[in-house]
């Protein structure tokens, strides 16, 4: 399973790109604006730490100003994924982008409907968000599990990049269905380390060094 690290914070990305922990980069606009830093600055800096797509998204609802967006991303660098909308436009834009040879990533997927036309206008990436729909009580996960049945009935070569993780079982059960991809905040990746039973047993262990007097160095 690849790690996508959902940020445009450099520091994050940089520490956990140190421990072989980043296979990408997904930012949006809220991230952007989070980050504080223009988007084509932020957006290079990212690129250039960072080996995997980094998906750097449009701002235009309009095709035609979604593609010269695009085209101009994909300036910052080779690595660059362009985001697109789950709209018609959106759609018209990824074919067009994808076609060029680009990498798109087709964003704020809901539904196993729109996953179907993103595959089929070329998408590299779907996102479908899980937190945004267990928000509104209904089941992010089933939607996940749904794109993996339906994109392997049909061999889509697209990839499941499952997004708006908001906890550790979300990036769990994304991978026990086969997501493709998670994409995940930092905060997010590194607790997925906390277990009570290490923290327990190392208590244990560290008592009986202290005990034992135990010395390596
Ligand atoms: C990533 O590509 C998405 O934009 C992101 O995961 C959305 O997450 P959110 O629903 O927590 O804002």
């Amino acid at each position: 399973m690849k790690f996508f690290v959902d940020t445009a914070e450099i520091d994050a990305i940089a520490e956990l790109n140190d421990l072989g922990m980043v296979d990408g980069v997904t930012t949006n606009p809220s991230l952007i604006k989070k980050s504080g830093r223009d988007i084509i600055e932020v957006t290079k800096e990212i690129c250039d730490l960072v080996d995997g797509p980094v998906s750097a998204e449009v701002t235009a609802t309009d095709a035609d100003t979604m593609i010269a967006e695009g085209r101009k991303l994909v300036e910052i660098a080779e690595n660059i994924a362009v985001k697109v909308p789950l709209t018609w436009d959106g759609l018209k834009a990824c074919k067009t982008l994808s076609d060029d040879g680009h990498m798109v990533n087709v964003t704020l997927c809901f539904s196993v409907n729109q996953a179907i036309l993103a595959a089929k206008a070329g998408a590299t990436f779907i996102s479908p968000f899980i937190g945004r729909l267990d928000d509104i009580n209904l089941d992010g996960m089933e939607l996940i599990e749904d794109i993996r049945t339906v994109y392997d009935n049909y061999g889509y070569d697209t990839q499941i990049l499952a997004a708006s993780i908001r906890s550790v079982n979300h990036i769990a059960d994304s991978a026990r269905i086969g997501a493709d991809v998670i994409t995940a905040p930092p905060a997010v990746i590194k607790a997925m380390v906390n277990h009570p039973l290490t923290d327990k047993g190392l208590a244990a262990f560290l008592s009986d060094i202290k005990a034992a007097e135990i010395k390596i160095l």
